[in-house]
């Protein structure tokens, strides 16, 4: 019953047939997939219609992962992940993290009873993000250093203590990140979209969706593989650029931009995320801070909400139409991957600026 409540392990014949008993599930996965296009968004519901209007499409849909349990779609991978540490039987889990992966280790290792051990980019990361490790309990270790500094030693770490590593490396967190190509398809009765479109650091999400698609295209459940476009912020671009020269090398940058998510100058999952853009004809598009903030107003405005990096996913199509190169009537999906509460500073106004005396003179002005 478990298992086929979770968004995921409903699909396990094609992720990992793990046994009941070991699976650690909160259930994850049915997030909505909110129809926002200027075509397909239902009648009475103008607010969600302006996000299809600023992207310039007439059939989109909007899959917020940012409605899982941790409240980003790295619960997916997650849940798979730590279970394959119980069956392991491993003791201590860890990773480096821009702060949702690290939500989500900690959440899933407490709930196995398990030690959980993040290593994060001190300074650069979001405070609701950096709440959910220390409530969850798990041992919480900034570092004087950035995303990519993090990833080099947690590799090391977990090589020298024997610690489970839990970052996209680890190939069943690739498995369970799969469901949400494979949710959204079947939300679709399995009439895949032109598009799939998502915000892109590390890569692990594009590596992951694409092997979904790719699955089930093979095994006939859709009959075309849809294009991905990634986007990056233009301060954290390593991928684009890899792309602007036809992937003829990997690019690494040191990473700048408000959306700390995508903070990463030297992406991980590279070589596969590369594989998924040529194989599905995708592309790779990058959008600048300020666009990112203004894409992010228009999805808070609608009364959806998300956090900066998922809004890349807004900035993007609204440049990959403007450039013509999505057709504003091809069937687009794009991905918010957090939810808005895991920052709720960046691009908002000061709460503490807007309060008044409580008189009525002061209401009305
Ligand atoms: N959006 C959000 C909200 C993220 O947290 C991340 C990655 C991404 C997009 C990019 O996905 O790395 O698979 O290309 N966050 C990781 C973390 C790095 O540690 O939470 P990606």
């Amino acid at each position: 019953v478990l298992l086929d409540c979770s968004g995921v392990w409903r699909y396990r014949e094609l992720i990992l047939p793990a046994p009941e008993q070991y699976v650690i599930s909160r259930p994850e996965g049915n997030t909505n997939l909110y129809p926002v296009g200027m075509e397909n968004c239902p009648v009475g519901r103008a607010g969600h219609r302006h996000i299809g209007a600023y992207a310039g499409l007439e059939t989109f849909f909007l899959k917020h992962e940012g409605e899982n349990p941790s409240g980003s779609f790295k619960d997916r991978g997650m849940t798979v992940g730590v279970t394959m540490a119980h069956m392991l039987g491993a003791k201590a889990v860890a990773c480096a993290s821009t702060g949702n992966t690290s939500a989500s280790l900690a959440s899933y290792a407490a709930q196995a009873g398990m030690r959980g051990i993040v290593f994060l980019p001190g300074g650069n990361v979001a405070k609701g993000k950096l709440a959910q490790s220390l409530a969850y309990g798990a041992q919480t270790i900034q570092i004087s250093g950035d995303f990519d500094d993090a990833m080099r030693l947690v590799e090391q770490v977990c090589n020298e203590l024997g610690i489970y590593l839990l970052n996209s490396l680890n190939p069943f967190r690739v498995e369970g990140q799969k469901a949400i190509g494979f949710e959204i398809l079947q939300q679709l009765d399995w009439q895949a979209p032109d598009w799939l479109v998502l915000p892109a650091g590390n890569l692990g999400n594009t590596s992951a969706i694409g092997k979904a698609f790719r699955q089930a295209y093979q095994l006939s459940l859709i009959n075309q593989i849809p294009r991905i476009a990634c986007i990056q912020a233009e301060g954290a671009n390593p991928f684009y650029r890899s792309f602007m020269q036809n992937f003829a090398r990997k690019e690494s940058v040191q990473a700048q931009t408000v959306a700390t998510a995508i903070k990463i100058g030297d992406p991980v999952s590279y070589s596969r995320a590369r594989q998924v853009i040529e194989e599905t004809e995708g592309v790779v598009e990058m959008v600048s801070d300020m666009e990112i903030l203004a894409a992010k107003a228009v999805i808070d405005r609608a009364g959806i909400g998300c956090e900066p990096a998922s809004a890349a996913t807004l900035a993007g199509v609204r440049k990959l139409v403007d450039r013509g190169i999505i057709k504003h009537d091809e069937r687009v999906v794009g991905i918010l991957t957090g939810n808005l509460l895991k920052d709720t500073v960046t691009g908002l106004p000061e709460p503490e600026s807007m309060v008044i005396e409580p008189t009525f003179d002061a209401v009305r002005k």
